[in-house]
């Protein structure tokens, strides 16, 4: 693994990324991660919600990076009807700064799909000014684009139910949908 932080250097190839579920020692943590880059309140990180697995991807004990998947879920998405069929979703992948581009992102997705045999899994990428980083993750997993679906997080995001961090004067993420069938 190599890595930059600004208290080390790019040689501790021989530190390992470890892969776990989420456990109770780390919901604090991942929580904040998950704050850190989603924006404060956005999302919440439990251990043992109903129809949800986050993993995490740990360096040196730390949370560095983790992936939340929902499953068996029959409601609509962010107000969006994905489907008629019951779905999952791969609803959030992050990895930190310093650490991204070494394929962890697409590990955490990996584990977390690794049991899903029947539904079909969306995914919404997340666009700030048209870019996102996630769609080589989505690639790496078989998605397939789908749909634009604008600014599902608009009146969330105005009412200040969650702090994007991406937020200007107004909302300026938009969603793309992506699926496996
Ligand atoms: C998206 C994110 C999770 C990717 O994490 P990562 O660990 O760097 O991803 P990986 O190393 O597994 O990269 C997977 C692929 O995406 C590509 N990629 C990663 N970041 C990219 C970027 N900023 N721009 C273009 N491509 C990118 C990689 O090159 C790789 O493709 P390859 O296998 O063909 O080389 C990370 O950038 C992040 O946390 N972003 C903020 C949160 C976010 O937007 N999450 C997605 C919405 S839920």
């Amino acid at each position: 693994m190599v890595r930059k932080t600004p208290h080390e250097t790019l040689r501790d190839e021989e530190k390992v990324v470890r892969y776990l579920k989420l456990d109770i020692k780390n919901q604090a943590k991942v929580q904040q991660l998950s704050d850190l880059i989603f924006g404060k309140d956005y999302a919440s990180i439990e251990v043992d919600a109903d129809n949800e697995e986050v993993w995490i991807a740990c360096l040196d004990e730390k949370p560095i990076g983790f992936c939340k998947y929902l499953f068996n879920q029959t409601n609509r998405y962010y107000n969006v009807k994905l489907t008629d069929q019951v779905y999952s979703v791969l609803d959030l992948v992050a990895v930190l700064p310093n650490y991204r581009g070494h394929g962890i992102a697409t590990k955490l997705a990996k584990l977390v799909m690794k049991g899903e045999q029947e539904n079909p899994v969306f995914a919404v990428a997340w666009e700030i000014t048209g870019n996102a980083a996630v769609l080589g993750v989505f690639k790496a997993l078989g998605f397939r684009f789908k749909d634009n679906l604008g600014h599902i997080w608009k009146q969330q995001c105005l009412n200040n139910e969650f702090q994007c961090p991406a937020k200007k004067d107004e909302c300026i993420c938009t969603a793309a949908l992506y699926s496996t069938v």
